[in-house]
């Protein structure tokens, strides 16, 4: 799929300017930026950069069944977990939205879209921490770098394009009805068969991840019930002290 790549030396955010404009950009286009002033999380959360993250979004203008659209959360990790892989970096997928290297979070994505009477644009917005040399006290214990966890420094121009051949394949293939991208998440799913909470609408619900459906929906075995959730936070039994930090 043929797609531009606009840089910017400085955005507030490269999702919130793909909001802004998506209707004069053109299909598949991705905008980065080198510093976001208002980079945005999920949960209505922040997302601080420092030297060394690469951050993109992307937009895609295609006609999509919005039932579909919980996939693309996950879609979008797979590519992140491919492209490291084939920069020899082995991460690890945790639902539905974080990358994970030696149990901490070293990439996050937001997928956001503009629905009217149809889909009108999806936008994957991507944030890697791949030169970082260090983390803020406050998250230090939780997200990681490549570079921190491999001692090398990696070609962030590489690795976005490593990283959006694998989407547009991965995309392209989802797009003609083909899923099977979801076995290699499942292949490499963090979570699984460990005890969690998910916060799911403000109610927690303790139990043990037992896998992905295919709806992308986490499957949670709680007091003898197998509960299939769309979304919320994931916190590990063991960090749940942490939760909300
Ligand atoms: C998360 O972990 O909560 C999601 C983080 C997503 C950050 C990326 S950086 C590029 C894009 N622009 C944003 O404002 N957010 C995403």
């Amino acid at each position: 799929m043929k797609h531009e790549i606009i840089t910017f030396d400085t955005l507030d955010s490269t999702s919130t300017y793909i909001k802004e404009n998506y209707i004069n950009l053109n299909n598949y286009v991705v905008v980065r930026a080198f510093h976001q002033s208002k980079g945005r999380g999920r949960l209505g959360r922040s997302w601080k950069d420092s030297k060394g993250s690469l951050m993109f979004s992307i937009l895609i203008k295609d006609e999509l069944d919005e039932t579909k659209l919980n996939l693309f959360p996950l879609l979008t990790g797979l590519s992140v977990h491919l492209a490291l892989k084939a920069n020899g970096i082995n991460t690890s997928i945790k639902w539905p939205n974080d990358i994970m290297l030696n149990s901490k979070k070293v990439s996050g994505m937001i997928v956001e879209s503009i629905c009217e009477e149809k889909v009108e644009a999806v936008i994957p917005g991507i944030g890697i921490n791949v030169n970082n040399s260090f983390f803020v006290d406050e998250i230090k214990d939780k997200a990681t770098s490549l570079k921190l966890e491999t001692f090398k420094e990696y070609d962030e121009d590489k690795l976005l394009n490593d990283f959006l051949e694998v989407f547009f394949k991965e995309y392209e293939k989802f797009k003609n009805g083909d899923y099977s991208f979801l076995d290699i998440v499942r292949d490499n799913f963090f979570l699984l068969d460990k005890e969690v909470y998910l916060n799911y609408y403000n109610e927690d619900i303790k139990g043990i991840v037992k896998g992905i459906d295919d709806r992308g929906m986490i499957i949670i075995e709680s007091n003898s019930k197998l509960l299939h959730l769309n979304s919320g936070e994931v916190t590990l039994t063991h960090n749940y002290s942490n939760l909300n930090q």
